[in-house]
């Protein structure tokens, strides 16, 4: 029986090129979550789609590549270098390194190992006489033909494999990963780094694909996207049997998330028609809503209906969970008043009283909900609700020039623990906030006075009508200027 080495081994984090700011937040809540023990030997960073951990075995990887969706792969790194020449040195190295521990060469500027030697017995181990194998060629920002990788898979002829090469789930599988940089208008000749390793684990990328808005039964005009609600998921640290909440619902596309990893899920929302599924249909060319489409009928979809609690019509501002209920988790999107209305139950009218007449077949008007009363709301609903060391994960929507993290809101039971942007346009983007309960039994806050500052709402619009309106007078410039040139010319064809 083979044993585990006992010491530390060297991985290579492989992500994928998307939502770069959120890489660390994802991965350092996943890694809590689990509890697992890391030490970073190169963290993310934006530059780079990959970084290098240790960890005390395998089984560290596949938990938390059972979770990641912003990780591509995760290899046990045998090698390491700045040019593909001497990634085949440090790889002949590697089996030559009886060390018993990874082995760094200098460092560069950076304070960057450009080396890496891993310990001749790992890649033994991986071997024997009967087990099958097969190399994988991976390249970032630059594209290689089958007859070129396969080349290139050549060159590592001198492994001392001598089982069958096997294509289709073969014992071990090998990854030899060249990187060209981040930008697609200026890739170099030769690689900036080339790493070779044997696959541990696949991240949860394909995840998106199955729980894709194009193929899900019901969603509406502002469904969150399937991989920022896996992100919003992980970074609330859902797991088996947790009680979550969405009070902004929606179509439920974060209840889908939650209820993925395993939390039962409740939501709740003011608008009746969309909680009913009776709202106009998103998908183009719809015309009406199918009996299918509903909250349920997506868990059902996805085969989660029997974490699904319930969703319920209420008006936040005015919610009505019992007092001690406790959360496990607050996931949510509040409205931010540009592609939905922010409102809230209430009448601008002083001293109105409802006659009894009028009592049973009431519709109460509405009021704006101003983004700080909402996010006032929603910090104080958390602090409440929320079980201690639990999360409250929630989107911000801000004017990108103005962002000043001290404006962000805050609560004295609440710890901002990441603070990730999606940018959205230019003048506008979107930060995932996640909050941690540290502390218990604080009243409720008033209004942060600070929280006004960021009126995304009117500030968007005005400088959205702005941009818009100077268009529209640069075209109207660039046609007056076309037309004048025209006429100066069929004078000048007429003279
Ligand atoms: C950005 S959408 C949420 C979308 C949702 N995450 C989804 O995937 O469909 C915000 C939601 O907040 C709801 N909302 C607006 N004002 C509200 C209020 N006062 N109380 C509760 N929900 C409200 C809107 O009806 C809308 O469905």
């Amino acid at each position: 029986m083979q044993t585990e080495p006992k010491m530390w081994k060297r991985y290579l984090m492989w992500f994928a090129h998307e939502h770069i700011d959120f890489r660390h937040a994802e991965m350092q809540s996943i890694i809590s979550l689990l509890n697992i023990p890391v030490r970073y030997v190169e963290k993310p960073c934006v530059q780079k789609p990959y970084c290098i951990v240790e960890m005390p075995s395998e089984d560290c990887v596949r938990k938390i590549a059972s979770r990641s969706v912003l990780l591509k792969n995760c290899i046990e790194l045998w090698a390491r270098a700045k040019t593909v020449s001497q990634l085949h040195v440090n790889l002949k190295n590697s089996l030559k390194n009886s060390t018993g521990s990874w082995v760094a060469g200098e460092k560069d500027n950076n304070g960057i190992s450009n080396t890496c030697l891993c310990p001749k017995e790992l890649i033994e181990s991986s071997c024997p006489l009967k087990k099958s194998f097969k190399i994988e060629v991976e390249t970032f920002c630059k594209h290689y033909s089958m007859k070129e990788k396969v080349s290139k898979i050549e060159t590592f002829s001198y492994l001392p494999f001598e089982g069958p090469v096997k294509l289709k789930n073969p014992d071990v599988t090998l990854l030899y990963l060249e990187f060209y940089g981040v930008d697609p208008n200026d890739v170099p000749e030769e690689p900036y780094d080339v790493f070779f390793g044997k696959w541990i684990a696949d991240g949860q990328r394909d995840l998106i694909q199955v729980h894709s808005l194009k193929k899900r039964q019901f969603i509406g005009n502002t469904s969150m996207d399937a991989q920022l609600a896996i992100i919003m998921a992980n970074q609330a640290q859902v797991k088996l049997g947790d009680m979550v909440l969405d009070p902004f619902v929606g179509s439920g596309s974060l209840l889908v998330a939650a209820a993925h990893f395993g939390a039962y899920v409740w939501g709740s929302d003011i608008d009746y028609m969309m909680l009913h599924a009776r709202t106009r249909p998103t998908r183009v060319g719809q015309k009406i809503r199918t009996k299918e489409e509903s909250i349920r009928g997506n868990m059902r979809q996805y085969g989660t209906e029997s974490r699904y609690l319930d969703v319920v019509v209420s008006d936040f501002s005015l919610h009505n969970w019992r007092s001690d209920l406790k959360f496990d988790a607050i996931i949510t999107d509040p409205p931010y008043g540009v592609r939905e209305p922010t409102e809230k139950i209430g009448i601008e009218r002083e001293n109105y009283t409802l006659s009894e007449e009028h009592m049973a077949n009431h519709v109460p008007s509405k009021v704006e909900y101003g983004l700080h009363h909402i996010y006032s709301d929603l910090l104080n609903f958390a602090a409440t609700h929320l079980e201690m060391g639990r999360r409250l994960v929630c989107w911000y929507p801000l004017v990108r020039e103005e962002y000043q993290e001290s404006q962000l809101p805050s609560h004295p039971c609440l710890k901002l623990v990441a603070n990730s942007e999606q940018v959205l346009s230019k003048l506008a983007a979107r930060r995932l906030l996640t909050y941690e309960k540290i502390l218990d039994d604080v009243p409720n806050m008033p209004l942060d006075p600070n929280a006004g500052v960021h009126n995304f709402r009117e500030k968007y619009f005005t400088m959205g009508e702005t941009t818009r309106r100077e268009r529209k007078e640069k075209r109207a410039e660039e046609v007056a200027a076309y037309l004048a040139r025209k006429l100066e010319t069929t004078r000048y064809d007429l003279t």
